[in-house]
């Protein structure tokens, strides 16, 4: 759309720099290939000649530990320079004044998808996703905004969000980008060690030889034992694994529907996730 990306840290700027409805991807920022994986698809949906806008903002009312907040990467300067170079037209960075009233007192609450998986474990977190994506849709007005797959669980909640509230923006899937060696890429892997960045892709390679357990043993008890078997190192801890339902994210009894096979394993106090279609 415009020759020249945009960078902008208010609401009244973001409007004033939007010609037309964006196609929107919100991120915390610290971008790697996985974000730039979604702004392609942003552009393919947007067209040449469309607006693709990225928001980044790391969102304090998701983060359930403090320190984890605090350790998230803020690397403001080489994202807008990716953002640049992905061809992106409109960059949102408020900061967390721009964003949040002091005494804001309305938040976003689902309640059926967000108790399972890193709802169980991360209370509030998914509300405070939902309170943030449905600001961002308010304050862009984009016609689509593209999400992936690697927090699956994210995904659903935001389509249920959009589907309970009428939100008028298309959701978009994009697949989960991966490390040569599998691991899914994320903000947290740069604060792993050299030994536990070794070990993490052992993770993915269970999931992935979880679809040959299933093959052989199809009940959801042996596919669960034998998989967390091959995620447990002396270098991590398993904060869950959980075979539910795509749709309803609620445990499966078997296979009979789509299911979902979903991780989150700490590595010292990083928290990675990852998840595979059974
Ligand atoms: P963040 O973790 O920065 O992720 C932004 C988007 O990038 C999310 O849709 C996420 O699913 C996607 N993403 C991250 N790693 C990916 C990978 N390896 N492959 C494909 N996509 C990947 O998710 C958030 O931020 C926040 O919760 C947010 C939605 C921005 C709300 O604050």
């Amino acid at each position: 759309m415009l020759a020249v990306m945009r960078v902008v840290h208010t609401v009244p700027e973001l409007r004033q720099a939007l010609a037309r409805p964006p196609v929107l991807v919100p991120t915390m920022g610290a971008l790697h290939a996985g974000h730039l994986a979604l702004i392609d698809r942003a552009r393919a949906a947007a067209g040449p000649e469309g607006c693709v806008a990225v928001s980044i903002f790391v969102n304090p009312i998701q983060f359930d530990r403090a320190a984890d907040l605090e350790a998230y990467p803020r690397t403001l300067e080489s994202d807008l320079e990716k953002c640049r170079a992905a061809g992106v037209d409109v960059v949102f960075a408020p900061a967390a004044d721009a964003m949040y009233f002091p005494d804001r007192s309305v938040t976003v609450l689902e309640h059926s998808l967000s108790k399972t998986l890193c709802g169980a474990t991360r209370p509030g977190h998914f509300d405070g996703v939902c309170t943030v994506v449905l600001k961002l849709f308010h304050q862009f007005r984009p016609a689509a905004a593209v999400f992936g797959e690697k927090d699956f669980q994210q995904l659903a909640i935001i389509r249920r969000m959009v589907r309970d509230l009428d939100v008028p923006v298309e959701i978009i899937a994009a697949p989960t980008v991966r490390e040569p060696d599998g691991l899914a890429m994320s903000s947290r892997n740069v604060r792993l060690t050299p030994e536990q960045r070794a070990d993490a892709p052992r993770i993915r390679q269970a999931l992935v030889a979880a679809d040959s357990i299933r093959q052989a043993q199809p009940g959801p008890t042996a596919v669960l034992e034998r998989t967390r078997a091959a995620i447990a190192s002396p270098l991590n801890r398993i904060d869950y694994l959980e075979l539910v339902d795509a749709e309803t994210l609620q445990p499966a009894p078997g296979f009979s529907r789509p299911t979902v096979l979903a991780t989150a394993v700490f590595y010292g106090d990083v928290r990675l996730i990852d998840n595979i279609r059974l």
